[in-house]
């Protein structure tokens, strides 16, 4: 019985030619960042050298964070386990969720829904991020994409929102971030946007799809996730007991970008 035909528009593959969203992949290479490339294939067209800058910052921005997060406890003891690479970072993947990594595209929906709330009741964002957040609490709802176990001031959101701004990128969702952050001060809590809250606040401005938002993520810690291993694998006994708070960091001490 003959297939039925089915169409795709993400890449075309002829003999001696990719062309990926109507680009040769040759001509792409050397010519293109990964960040843009990364744009190109989620969105469909290549952006502005501006938000190819600012897609790349995202990307390095969560690249590692240490052996703290679950999704490296959870590729490590997968690779204690004597498992392969393509097991133990899958292991690290499957750990980005809804709590971390994940709050992307959450926090992302409910900017959009202060921002609604305030083009709705004609009050200012810090109004509208109040009155959302209250609703939230009686529902016993968190906020995506605020509070850190380790940051009070994620190093990583003031340079994403310093690029978005110099891209053009920053628009209401960006602004209702920082409602949120200034209405949550009000209560007296100190939760900072964190790298996720950011990352949503970016996206969203810059009109991404809701359902690619956390692939940027995962896209982003692959290479902290392969480190990982690679180091667990070589470095540690098998079946280890990992206890992520007992680690002391021996890699290179502070350097400068500058100084390369
Ligand atoms: C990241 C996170 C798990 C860190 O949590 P933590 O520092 O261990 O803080 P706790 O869970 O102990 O919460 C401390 C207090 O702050 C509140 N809180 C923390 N994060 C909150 C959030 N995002 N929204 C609303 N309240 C929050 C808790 O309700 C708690 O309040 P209480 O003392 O009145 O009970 C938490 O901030 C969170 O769930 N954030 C949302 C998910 C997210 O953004 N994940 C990506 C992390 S990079």
């Amino acid at each position: 019985m003959p297939s039925v035909p089915w169409k795709t528009a993400i890449t075309r593959i002829e003999p001696n030619r990719v062309a990926v969203r109507g680009y040769d992949i040759a001509d792409l290479m050397g010519r293109v960042s990964f960040g843009e490339v990364v744009y190109l294939i989620l969105r469909g067209e290549l952006p502005s050298a501006e938000v190819g800058r600012l897609m790349d910052a995202i990307l390095v921005s969560s690249v590692d964070h240490g052996v703290t997060p679950p999704s490296v406890n959870a590729a490590r003891t997968v690779a204690g386990t004597g498992a392969s690479l393509s097991q133990s970072v899958a292991a690290g993947i499957s750990s980005i969720n809804r709590w971390h990594g994940g709050a992307i595209e959450d926090c992302a929906i409910q900017l959009r829904r202060i921002v609604d709330r305030c083009e709705r009741d004609g009050g200012s964002l810090d109004d509208a991020a109040d009155a959302e957040l209250a609703q939230m609490k009686t529902r016993g709802e968190r906020m995506s994409g605020f509070g850190h176990r380790v940051h009070t001031k994620d190093p990583r959101t003031a340079r994403l929102f310093e690029l978005a701004s110099q891209s053009g990128a920053t628009g209401t969702c960006v602004a209702a971030a920082l409602a949120v952050e200034r209405a949550f001060g009000r209560v007296g809590k100190s939760l900072p946007i964190n790298v996720d809250g950011a990352i949503g606040a970016v996206l969203a401005d810059l009109g991404f799809e809701q359902g690619a938002m956390n692939g940027l993520f995962m896209i982003a810690r692959t290479p902290g996730l392969v480190a990982h291993v690679v180091e667990e694998q070589t470095r540690q006994k098998p079946m280890r007991h990992i206890d992520p708070s007992a680690h002391t960091y021996d890699g290179p001490p502070s350097r400068e970008v500058s100084q390369r």
